[in-house]
């Protein structure tokens, strides 16, 4: 096949060489991508002291059930005289795992406030001091005999989830030079698969999951966090923040050069991309309330990707999928033990994947990598479907089950897993993002609550087939990708901005200005997806 400069499609910055909009700065993006000590310190602080406490709170909870739920009927038993039977003990404890994901709608919608109010890195500290309150909510619950510190704390760690779903990845990647953006961006969902891992090894019985530790096991996040939130301090706030939204252009310069680690005077590319950044901002008027940004038709569009990629993300079955693994793995042959290990090795194949995407995000295009990633997730889904379905029919569905699970773990890791996070802040401007960002947080974690509600009860009446209406949601977003979501790697938002201002009429996929180039580099980019 001839090498036309097409032919770069998946590799190429999105088709920006032919384009002459509005926007000379397209391409300044792309001068310096180069990890400084800075940049490296905020994603390593970020990841360990904000995310990865996000995903040690949703992998902790499921080992330790037992032992918790003994001390909580102890305790209702000792405050209120009642004697709890199953179904009301069964009831509390629901309570208490299901309120951090109302804890984490909730902080969601706080994050485009206090993104705005005190700031990308100063939300990130109000979220570290949440998490820090719930923490000490933990340890003491046992000492003070209280079930409600439970509550409580789930509540806030909720909160303080929530807060930094919303905001962590709009901090990094507006810290991020342009092709390091997705980079930066996939670090969340990294730190939150690097919590749930965690957090799943440590409830292990023979660890802290047992009667003594488990106030421990649930204050444990502390320590990453606390020591890295004393970093967090130190680390510069977003330029784009400060410079836009807060109108502090020699301060966001600064903290600029110090990100780069380069002087103030190589910056021209990036302050004049700033400056074209601020007009847009500025004929488009201030506060950018979640209402306005409901309400505004130019971003219905944008919106709704970002909305069904979050709540598709957890619609896809992934927590369902983790849920059932253990029972996967029991009737496949192994011991309980020895299935809790390989759901924990289905775990690593999660992080590993998370891994893989740093530097995946800074080569390939958001769109290719997306429709692989829900083509091969769908297939998988219908495998562990039959497989789990046929389970007792042919010796060797079992191990096909196993497939199932591990395929599509490593498939949704590809795309479908780390993109979601980040995407909003590369289809909005600096204006509307936080309110955009926190719907789509918001939709996350929503979803996540209502499959948590629904899968026993869909198992219940569909069984396995529960897995094909996970494949049919995922079919329904490759479509929904695949026809409306623009390629967003290594543009400029205001760029995007325009791509799909005109809600489902909007054409994202053909190029932004009469550019030929721009329509075959998407052309190719599908031809070798599907
Ligand atoms: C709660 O504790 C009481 C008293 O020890 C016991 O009778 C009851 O069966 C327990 N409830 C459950 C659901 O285990």
């Amino acid at each position: 096949m001839e090498q036309s400069p097409e032919r770069e499609g998946l590799f190429d910055t999105g088709g920006l060489r032919g384009s002459v909009s509005h926007t000379p700065y397209s391409e300044i993006s792309q001068t310096r991508p180069s990890w400084t000590r800075v940049l490296v310190l905020a994603g390593v602080a970020t990841t360990i002291g904000s995310s990865l406490p996000v995903g040690y709170n949703i992998g902790v909870v499921n080992s330790p059930a037992g032992v918790i739920k003994l001390f909580c009927n102890q305790s209702v038993l000792n405050h209120y005289g009642v004697v709890l039977h199953e179904g009301g003990l069964d009831f509390l404890w629901s309570t208490i795992v299901a309120i951090f994901l109302v804890g984490g709608t909730i902080g969601s919608l706080g994050g485009s406030f206090f993104a705005d109010k005190a700031g990308r890195k100063g939300a990130l500290i109000v979220s570290s001091l949440i998490g820090t309150i719930a923490g000490v909510c933990f340890f003491a619950s046992k000492a003070a005999n209280s079930f409600e510190m439970l509550i409580v704390g789930r509540l806030l760690i909720g909160v303080s989830s929530g807060l930094i779903t919303s905001v962590m990845p709009m901090y990094l990647t507006e810290l991020a030079p342009g092709l390091l953006r997705g980079s930066m961006g996939v670090l969340c969902p990294l730190g939150v698969t690097c919590g749930v891992l965690l957090g799943q090894v440590l409830s292990l019985e023979g660890i802290l999951g047992n009667e003594d530790y488990w106030p421990h096991l649930l204050a444990f996040y502390l320590l990453p966090l606390a020591s890295c939130s004393v970093i967090l301090v130190f680390l510069p706030e977003s330029p784009k923040y400060l410079f836009i939204i807060k109108k502090q252009p020699h301060l966001a310069l600064k903290q600029l050069a110090l990100i780069r680690n380069t002087k103030e005077e190589l910056l021209d590319h990036e302050i004049q991309e700033l400056k074209l950044e601020e007009q847009d901002n500025d004929t488009e008027g201030e506060d950018w309330s979640i209402i306005r940004v409901l309400g505004d038709k130019s971003l219905l569009l944008p919106l709704l990707l970002v909305c069904s990629l979050q709540a598709g993300q957890q619609f896809s079955g992934i927590n369902a999928v983790f849920y059932y693994s253990v029972s996967i793995f029991q009737k496949a042959g192994l011991s309980l033990l020895n299935s809790q290990l390989a759901t924990i090795a289905a775990g690593c194949c999660n992080l590993l994947m998370a891994i893989i995407s740093i530097p995946v995000m800074a080569k390939f295009n958001r769109r290719s990598t997306l429709q692989l990633s829900l083509v091969t997730t769908t297939f998988f889904l219908i495998i562990l479907g039959l497989a789990i379905t046929f389970i007792s029919h042919f010796s060797w569905m079992p191990y096909l089950s196993i497939v199932g699970v591990l395929g599509f773990v490593i498939c949704y890791g590809i795309a479908l897993g780390p993109i979601p996070y980040f995407i909003g802040s590369e289809l909005f401007e600096v204006g509307p993002r936080p309110s955009a960002m926190a719907l789509g947080s918001m939709a996350n974690w929503g979803g996540n609550f209502i499959v948590g509600l629904c899968f026993q009860a869909m198992l219940m009446f569909l069984g396995a087939a529960s897995f094909f209406i996970f494949a049919l949601v995922v079919v329904a977003l490759f479509f929904f990708v695949r026809f409306y979501l623009p390629e967003t790697r290594g543009r400029d938002p205001v760029q995007i901005a325009a791509l799909c201002k005109r809600g489902f009429s909007s054409r994202p996929l053909d190029s932004p200005v009469n550019s030929a180039s721009t329509v075959d580099t998407f052309s190719v980019t599908e031809k070798e997806v599907v």
